[in-house]
């Protein structure tokens, strides 16, 4: 028999089916709910309150007037309120590692592991919020003084995806109240459950009603064109699809607002004949399956040197031969399924129009037919940069393997497409490393390291990957305007 979700919690109350507006639990238009699903098993876990445009423009209103208060407080103050969140958050990982796995399908080792990545978000912009500094600028004339001084951008729309549900919006919204502004969000439809279970714990932790809400609902054009279309919205910030993310930005044109956009990726991994395949196997299993392949900068492309390739893709079977794709509730899952069946229905697509195109499938290569959105681990070769895979994002378990000979291929292959988010290079050359690291077009780049990711460095994108950098010193930037003030008649 199936535990329900809410006896396998050690506190029932994280588990919340409420949208959280203005400090309230508020039930959807209409009292109407969508569904969430755990995507191992295909059952119904909970009913989440369905909200639309109304309860979104009623939260951006609070929201703006919470945060008149807010912006005024000592940067201390909003810290040591973050860092009780943050307390908070650590306190209860088992159970938001249930959570998040029951309604995302990770491993509960994965979400236990992204629990602590979203409370390290909290704890850094906790701190660098009180480093928000200003500067004077030497002026032409002796009676004045050039002043630059940093304020709140306002109230923050941030739209979060369901492959990281807490991480995603910890990385938005720590640095947005740690410098004095309100947010509204709207999480993804799959994966509300950890969003909401984030705000009972702003909650209890005394983050003032109003400054954090969370909008549920499976209406992501109403919620989402009320969030850029409001004029006390003064920022949009979104991770997501980089076709999504355009629209945004367009509706966003409307108002000018600010955005930050964390989009689509198409990773390469550019493996050398001369680096060390101890270190690479690993770094591959983890840039190509973690999440099951679900994240952004997931190795999209691997792209092997021609003396290396053979013994690189036996490794690397022999390696995935090793995985267990499963329920978060079995110990001995490796990895979990897809998100949706629509999802599953999309990589097996990518994968028979490969191999219409003349890829050898090595391993996998065929959707599951039991019950979950399961897709096994698969590897693909024979694949050259005039097929389709190689072009999209593929967001699965599935190695895409090309071959190359110069230096100069692999780079040319590496910056052939419309994406920049992030590349990884493996190589024992300090030269080679030196050369890819400055000509790869991408935002992040790991030389012989592929866990790249941590809230002290900058994450982001260019080309059409994005805009904007999260987490780090720069994080901060986004969601700030800088004021210049000249202080006139000085030597009066
Ligand atoms: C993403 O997939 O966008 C996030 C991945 C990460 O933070 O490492």
């Amino acid at each position: 028999m199936t535990v329900q979700l809410i006896d396998q919690l050690s506190d029932r109350t994280l588990l919340k089916q409420q949208a959280y507006v203005n400090g309230q639990w508020l039930d959807g238009n209409a009292n109407t709910t969508f569904a969430v699903i755990d995507p191992a098993t295909e059952q119904v876990i909970a009913n989440v309150a369905n909200l639309g445009a109304a309860e979104t423009r009623a939260a951006i209103e609070s929201a703006d007037l919470a945060m008149r208060d807010w912006r005024q407080q000592a940067p201390k103050t909003r810290s040591d309120l973050l860092e009780r969140w943050c307390q908070l958050i650590v306190d209860n990982t088992a159970d938001l590692a249930i959570i998040m796995s029951a309604e995302q399908g990770k491993t509960l080792a994965e979400s236990k592991g992204e629990i602590a990545y979203s409370a390290s978000f909290i704890k850094w912009f906790a701190e660098e919020g009180k480093r928000v500094y200003g500067d004077v600028i030497p002026t032409a004339q002796t009676d004045r003084r050039g002043i630059v001084i940093k304020q709140a951008i306002g109230v923050v729309g941030a739209i979060t995806p369901w492959n990281f549900p807490s991480a995603m919006i910890t990385r938005k919204v720590g640095p947005a109240l740690a410098v004095g502004c309100a947010v509204v969000l709207k999480p993804a439809a799959e994966t509300p459950l950890s969003a909401l279970a984030l705000a009972e714990l702003a909650d209890r932790a005394g983050i003032p009603a109003g400054l954090f809400n969370v909008i549920t609902g499976d209406d992501a054009v109403a919620i989402g064109g009320e969030l850029t279309s409001h004029t006390l919205v003064k920022k949009i910030t979104f991770t997501g699809s980089t076709p999504v993310g355009k629209i945004l930005m367009a509706q966003c044109a409307q108002t000018v607002k600010r955005t930050s956009m964390e989009l689509g990726g198409n990773a390469p991994i550019v493996i050398f004949d001369d680096a060390d395949l101890d270190l690479v196997i690993p770094g591959v299993i983890n840039a190509k399956f973690r999440n099951s392949g679900q994240t952004c900068i997931s190795a999209n492309r691997l792209i092997v040197q021609e003396g290396i390739y053979a013994e690189f893709v036996k490794r690397l079977n022999i390696a995935v031969s090793e995985f267990n794709f499963g329920a978060y509730s079995q110990s001995d899952s490796t990895h979990g399924p897809l998100i949706t069946a629509k999802a599953t229905a999309n990589i097996d697509a990518k994968v028979r129009q490969a191999i219409a195109d003349g890829a050898t499938v090595v391993c996998g290569g065929k959707a599951s037919v039991a019950a979950g959105y399961y897709y096994p681990a698969t590897i693909l070769t024979h694949l050259n940069d005039t097929m389709a895979i190689f072009k999209e994002e593929i967001f699965g378990p599935v190695a895409a393997v090309y071959s190359f000979s110069t230096e100069q291929q692999a780079l040319d292959m590496a910056n052939d497409t419309v994406f920049g988010l992030a590349a990884y290079v493996y190589t024992e050359n300090m030269r080679r490393s030196w050369k890819f690291a400055e000509a790869l077009e991408y935002g992040m780049v790991g030389i012989n390291e592929t866990a790249i990711s941590a809230e002290i460095v900058p994450f982001g994108g260019v080309k059409e990957s994005g805009q904007g950098r999260e987490g780090s010193k720069y994080g901060l930037d986004d969601y700030l305007e800088i004021k210049y003030i000249c202080m006139g008649a000085m030597d009066k």
